[in-house]
C-alpha cells in the first residue's frame, strides 16, 4: 500500500496518458467507418480501410484500453478510493465506453465481411458517445460531486 502510495503521481500520469490514447482511438475508428462504408466491398480501397482499422485496433485501441484499466485500478488502490461514490459512477461510464469499444471491434469485422448494417448518419451520431462519456467522466473524477 505504501509503495503504491509513493507511486501514485506516476500511476495517475500513466493513467491519463493512456486515457488520451484510448479516447483518440475511440474518436478515430467511427470516422474510418464512415469512409470505409462508402467503399465497394472487395475493392482496393475497402482492403486499405480494413488494414487501417486493424492497425488502429492493434496498436492504439486495445493496448490503451488495457493500460487505462490497469493503471486506473492501481491509482484507485493507491488513494483508497474504492468506497467513494464518484468512482462508482465513473466506473459505470467507463464500462459504457468499454462496451462501445467492443461494438467498434464487432462493427469493423462486419465491414470487413462486406456488410454495411448502419447508415453513415447513424455512425456519425454514434461518434458522439465517447465525447459525452468523457465529459461526464472528467467531471466526476475532478469535481467529485459525491
Ligand atoms: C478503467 C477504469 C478507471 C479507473 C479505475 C479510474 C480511476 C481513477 C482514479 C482513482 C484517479 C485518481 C483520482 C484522484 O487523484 O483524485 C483517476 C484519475 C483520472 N482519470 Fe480515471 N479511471 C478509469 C478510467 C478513466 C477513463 C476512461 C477516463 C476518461 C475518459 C479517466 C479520466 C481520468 C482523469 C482525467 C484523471 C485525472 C484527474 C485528476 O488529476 O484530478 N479515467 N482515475
Amino acid at each position: 500500500m505504501n509503495v503504491l502510495g509513493n507511486l501514485y503521481p506516476w500511476l495517475k500520469a500513466g493513467h491519463v496518458i493512456f486515457v488520451i490514447f484510448w479516447m483518440a482511438g475511440l474518436f478515430m475508428m467511427p470516422r474510418f467507418f464512415v469512409y470505409h462504408q462508402e467503399s465497394e466491398p472487395g475493392s482496393n480501397e475497402a482492403r486499405q480501410w480494413i488494414e487501417r482499422e486493424a492497425k488502429l485496433r492493434g496498436i492504439i485501441l486495445t493496448p490503451s484500453l488495457i493500460l487505462t484499466w490497469v493503471l486506473g485500478i492501481f491509482t484507485a488502490s493507491a488513494i483508497g478510493a474504492w468506497d467513494q461514490g464518484w468512482l462508482h459512477a465513473k466506473l459505470l461510464f467507463v464500462l459504457l465506453l468499454s462496451g462501445y469499444h467492443g461494438w467498434l471491434v464487432s462493427y469493423a469485422k462486419k465491414l470487413a465481411k462486406g456488410q454495411r448494417p448502419l447508415s453513415g448518419k447513424t455512425l456519425r451520431l454514434l461518434n458522439e458517445v465517447p465525447g459525452v462519456a468523457a465529459v461526464i467522466i472528467v467531471i466526476l473524477v475532478v469535481v467529485e460531486p459525491f
